[in-house]
């Protein structure tokens, strides 16, 4: 069963140049996923809080392409704390794991790089439901 330590900060490939620095994310090179979908959360409000929820079979990459945020991961007996604030590292996040995200900074962009296309029926959108859905597998 998925478990908070599979999920990991990952450097990315940087190519730097005197003109500027490039991040290149090919799906199952860069990332241990083929990339279906992306997309990007900015001009998120000081104090909210995205994310609360999981996914039964996604796996995604988030990046703070600009600025910073902090992601909560929950496997429903172990919790682990990661911040993103450099364009030239990621966070792999496995299906089966409960996330918040919150502390945006101002200017902060969570790019997100996902396995699949978008599935409601994929989501665990209550956190009493998400423990129900882990103690499945004990
Ligand atoms: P959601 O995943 O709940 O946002 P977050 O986890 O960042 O707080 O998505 C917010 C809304 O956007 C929800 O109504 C579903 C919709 N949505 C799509 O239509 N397509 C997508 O690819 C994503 C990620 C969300």
């Amino acid at each position: 069963m998925e478990r908070v330590d599979l999920c990991k900060v990952i450097p990315l490939r940087t190519i730097h140049r005197p003109e500027g620095d490039m991040v290149v994310i090919e799906g199952t090179k860069d990332v241990p996923f083929d990339i279906k979908r992306s997309y990007y959360l900015y001009n998120v409000p000081d104090g909210c809080i995205r994310g609360g929820h999981a996914h039964k079979n996604l796996f995604q990459l988030l990046v703070a392409v600009s600025g910073s945020f902090r992601i909560i991961l929950k496997d429903g007996s172990k919790m682990k704390v990661e911040r993103l604030y450099k364009p030239d590292e990621g966070l792999i996040i496995v299906p089966g794991i409960w996330r918040e995200l919150d502390f945006f900074s101002e200017k902060a962009v969570c790019m997100v790089y996902a396995s699949r296309l978008y599935d409601e029926s994929d989501y665990i959108r209550n956190y009493e439901d998400f423990l129900s859905y882990k103690r499945q597998y004990l």
